[in-house]
């Protein structure tokens, strides 16, 4: 196994960014197999491979033998076994990038047989909700994709419709509540799930009220997913996965990741910190750390497979916590992340104010890889709010982590979140909450209104702020924040900055992506194909949203 990634993920892009990688170009897709007239599925090393049809091959898993980078093409016969192999959609131009160590498949036979493990064989997920969740639902069509399910675009195509939850306000419930009405009626022949946070919030309520569910599942029990699959696919009408007071975290074989440009990966799950309005240490359970080495061989996995950007995940991802015997903090983590060959951009996100210490300013500041931009939720200015809603600092001690972040030898970006209307919250305490943005100089914020949910302390607290109120309050910070954003943006005219370029517009020579400190830029270039790599870009024009710019020419 050695030098091969145990996993292949096959992409639908032109991905340009592989191309000074190629190593060999010979292979072709769909060839026949001399020997027993399969369909094959050929690749090795880093190969870009022009397909004739319209096909996709989802996940690969191998038990590869063979050695990569040996310059030549070699077929393994064992990696004929454990394979897990999705017929799917394609992009219609018939290009894809296959980014492998070895992979050979028998196509139609593996697609047969995984369709009728797997119960009519066929899921759709969609997902609400934050990037936790996103990247936990890419983890689950791993999952499914490895037991033979294959991914499907729309719930009508699909036998099982999954919907991965968010329960973090009021509003984003129940939008799961009416996707679910919609299967009323037409429901009889599909298995329908709900997932996530308000899975685990509503949990059995949820049969009473939507009976033709069959799975409900909190993010803490998606270990158990393989059993409560086997469960549906043995025909159990009823089954759940509700226990949140678990020490151990969701790790995959295969995850099938749907960002093309940067990789998420999460580094710890659930959150002890028990803010009064939050459900989400009720809904994700106690927080629980990954081992530092397992995070690592998943980014040099990251890396062989071509992305140069992560992106670590966690509620409070900086409260890592290491539970190996290396005991690594977390701004080690990053720095080793950092060092991972093919590794350009490290992202974390959300940091705590409470657990955030001058060593990750101090590591920023000696790895350029590290990303120059930290999102730090303030919640509110005020003291006074601040301990109505248990978030552990005051006002004077969040403006010395700013400062802190200030005092870096290159300038780091700054998000937040808050909250407006919070029980309690006087126009005074909001003022406070609008002068911290004239102290902090964010270069982004969400704000939100308070929204009540269950079982959080805060629903306790009396003394309501009226929607008008917090829609008038709401309306303030978004002001404030675009005259503030505007100028900032307007200070970066001239700079030249690096971008990862993420997006091709459909105005010719025109593009776009994200510099280090998470800003979007668009940009104009004569090349013709950027998609995946790096360009240095002159910012020419700004926005309070983003920044426009021009190739920059040495
Ligand atoms: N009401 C409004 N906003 C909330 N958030 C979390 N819980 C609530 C709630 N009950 C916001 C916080 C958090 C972000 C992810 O969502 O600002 O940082
Ligand atoms: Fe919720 Fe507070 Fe935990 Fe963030 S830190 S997830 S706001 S309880």
């Amino acid at each position: 196994m050695e030098g091969i990634p145990n996993y292949v993920f096959v992409r639908s892009l032109t991905a340009s960014r592989w191309r000074p990688r190629i190593s060999n170009t010979s292979l072709g897709f769909g060839e026949r197999d001399q020997h027993n007239g399969a369909d094959l599925l050929e690749g090795y090393g880093r190969l870009r491979i022009q397909m004739n049809k319209a096909f996709d091959i989802g996940v690969e898993s191998l038990s590869a033998s063979g050695r990569a980078d040996n310059g030549g093409l070699e077929r393994s016969p064992s990696v004929h076994t454990n394979h897990i192999v999705h017929s799917n959609k394609f992009d219609a131009s018939g290009k894809t990038t296959v980014d492998c160590g070895v992979v050979s498949a028998d196509v139609t036979a593996a697609s047969r047989s995984f369709g009728d493990t797997a119960n009519g064989g066929t899921f759709f997920l969609e997902t609400f909700g934050c990037q936790m969740n996103d990247h936990d639902s890419e983890k689950v069509a791993g999952l499914l994709l490895s037991r033979g399910y294959r991914q499907v675009e729309t719930p009508e195509a699909a036998r099982m419709i999954l919907y991965n939850t968010c329960s973090i306000r009021e509003k984003a419930a129940q939008k799961v509540f009416s996707r679910l009405g919609e299967y009323r009626e037409r429901g009889a022949d599909k298995i329908i799930g709900v997932l996530g946070c308000v899975a685990q919030q509503e949990g059995q309520d949820i049969f009473k009220r939507a009976p033709w569910v069959s799975l409900v599942c909190g993010s803490a029990s998606y270990r158990k997913l393989p059993e409560m699959l086997a469960e549906l696919e043995a025909g159990n009408k009823r089954v759940t996965g509700l226990d949140n007071d678990t020490d151990e975290t969701f790790e995959t074989e295969i995850t099938r990741r749907d960002n093309p440009w940067r990789a998420y990966l999460t580094i710890i799950e659930g959150c002890d910190k028990a803010c009064a309005y939050c459900v989400v240490p009720h809904t994700r359970g106690p927080e629980r750390s990954r081992g530092s080495e397992s995070i690592l061989r998943e980014v040099r996995q990251l890396a062989e497979l071509g992305y140069s950007e992560v992106q670590l995940l966690g509620q409070t991802v900086n409260s890592y916590v290491d539970p190996t015997a290396r005991r690594m903090k977390f701004s080690e983590l990053l720095l080793e992340v950092a060092q991972v060959a093919g590794i350009r951009r490290v992202r974390f996100t959300t940091s705590h104010p409470r657990d955030f210490g001058v060593d990750i300013v101090e590591a920023i500041d000696r790895e350029p890889k590290l990303c120059d931009h930290i999102h730090l939720p303030v919640q509110s200015g005020s003291t006074k709010v601040l301990r109505a809603m248990a978030r552990t600092y005051t006002r004077e001690e969040y403006l010395e982590k700013i400062a802190l972040i200030r005092s870096a030898r290159r300038p780091i970006s700054i998000t937040t979140d808050i909250i407006v209307g919070f029980p309690g919250e006087t126009d005074e305490d909001f003022a406070e909450t609008l002068s911290m943005l004239d102290e902090a100089q964010y270069d982004g914020v969400f704000g939100f209104k308070y929204s009540p949910r269950p079982n959080t302390p805060s629903l306790a607290l009396n003394d309501p702020i009226s929607e008008e109120i917090k829609g008038q309050r709401l309306a303030m910070i978004q002001e404030k924040q675009r005259v503030i954003q505007t100028a900032r943006n307007l200070a970066m005219l001239g700079q030249e900055l690096d971008v990862f370029v993420s997006n091709k517009s459909r105005r010719e020579n025109q593009w776009s992506g994200h510099t280090t400190s998470n800003r979007v830029i668009s940009f104009s270039s004569q090349e013709k194909e950027l998609l995946g790599s790096y360009v240095r870009v002159k910012v020419t024009d700004s926005g309070t949203g983003s920044l426009v710019g021009l190739e920059a020419r040495d």
